[in-house]
C-alpha cells in the first residue's frame, strides 16, 4: 500500500462539491474546505471526549490530561482554521451565497454533539468523588477556546452579512450572541453545581 491510498485521499479530495457553477468555483471550494478542515477536527474532538468519558474512572490523571489537552488543541486549531475566511472573496461569497439558502453550519451534526457532551462530560467529572483542580482548568480552557471560535465566528458574520438574516433562517449576529451566552450559562451551572459539591 502507498501513502495516497493509506490516507483515501482521492475519496478526501472527491468530497469538495462547489453547488454555484464555474464562475464561483475556486471560491466556493475553498469556503467547502474550511467547514471540512472543521469538521475533521470535530471527529477528533468527539472522538477524545467519548473515550475521555468512558474512561473516566479507569485511565490515569496523566491520561485524562493528555487527552483533554488534545481536544484544547483541536479548537485551537478551529480558531485558526476560520482564520483563513480572511482570504475568502467577499463578492464570491455574495455570489454564491443563495444556491446555500436552507444550509447551515447551525446544522452540522457532529457541532451539535459537540455541545451536547461537552457540557455534560464536565459536569459528570465535576460530580465524581475525586475531582482534579488541574483538570477542572482545562475544562475551563476548552470552553473558553469554544468561546473564542464562537467570537470569531461572530466577526466573519459581521465581516460577510452585517445584521442580515442566516442561510439557516435565524437573526444571524443576534442569534449567535444568545448561543454565546447559553454555553456561558451551561458552564456556569456548571461551577455552581462544583461549589455545592465541595
Ligand atoms: C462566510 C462564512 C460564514 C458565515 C457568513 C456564517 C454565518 C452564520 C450564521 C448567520 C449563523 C446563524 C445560523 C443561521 O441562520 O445560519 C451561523 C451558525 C453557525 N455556523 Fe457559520 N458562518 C460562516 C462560516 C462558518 C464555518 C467555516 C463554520 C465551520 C464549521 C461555521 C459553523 C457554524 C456553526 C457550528 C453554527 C451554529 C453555532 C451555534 O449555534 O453555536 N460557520 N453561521
Amino acid at each position: 500500500m502507498i501513502y495516497d491510498d493509506y490516507i483515501a485521499l482521492q475519496k478526501l479530495l472527491d468530497c469538495n462539491k462547489p453547488r454555484a457553477g464555474v464562475k464561483y468555483a475556486l471560491e466556493e471550494s475553498f469556503f467547502i474546505r474550511i467547514h471540512h478542515i472543521h469538521e475533521i477536527n470535530f471527529a477528533q474532538i468527539l472522538l477524545d471526549l467519548k473515550s475521555f468519558d468512558a474512561k473516566l474512572i479507569t485511565s490515569t490523571l496523566q491520561q485524562k490530561i493528555d487527552q483533554l489537552h488534545r481536544i484544547l488543541a483541536c479548537w485551537k486549531l478551529n480558531i485558526n482554521t476560520l482564520k483563513l475566511l480572511e482570504f475568502l472573496d467577499k463578492e464570491a461569497f455574495l455570489g454564491f451565497r443563495p444556491s446555500l439558502m436552507g444550509i447551515s453550519g447551525m446544522q452540522s451534526s457532529q457541532y451539535l454533539l459537540w455541545v451536547e457532551l461537552f457540557y455534560k462530560t464536565a459536569d459528570r467529572y465535576n460530580h465524581q468523588a475525586i475531582n482534579h483542580p488541574g483538570i477542572l482548568s482545562i475544562f475551563q480552557s476548552i470552553h473558553a477556546s469554544h468561546n473564542d471560535w464562537l467570537v470569531a465566528h461572530e466577526e466573519v458574520i459581521l465581516h460577510f452579512i452585517q445584521n442580515d438574516y442566516g442561510t439557516g433562517d435565524t437573526e444571524g449576529l443576534r442569534y449567535m450572541h444568545e448561543q454565546r451566552n447559553h454555553y456561558d450559562t451551561l458552564w456556569n451551572e456548571i461551577l455552581t453545581g462544583l461549589n455545592k459539591v465541595i
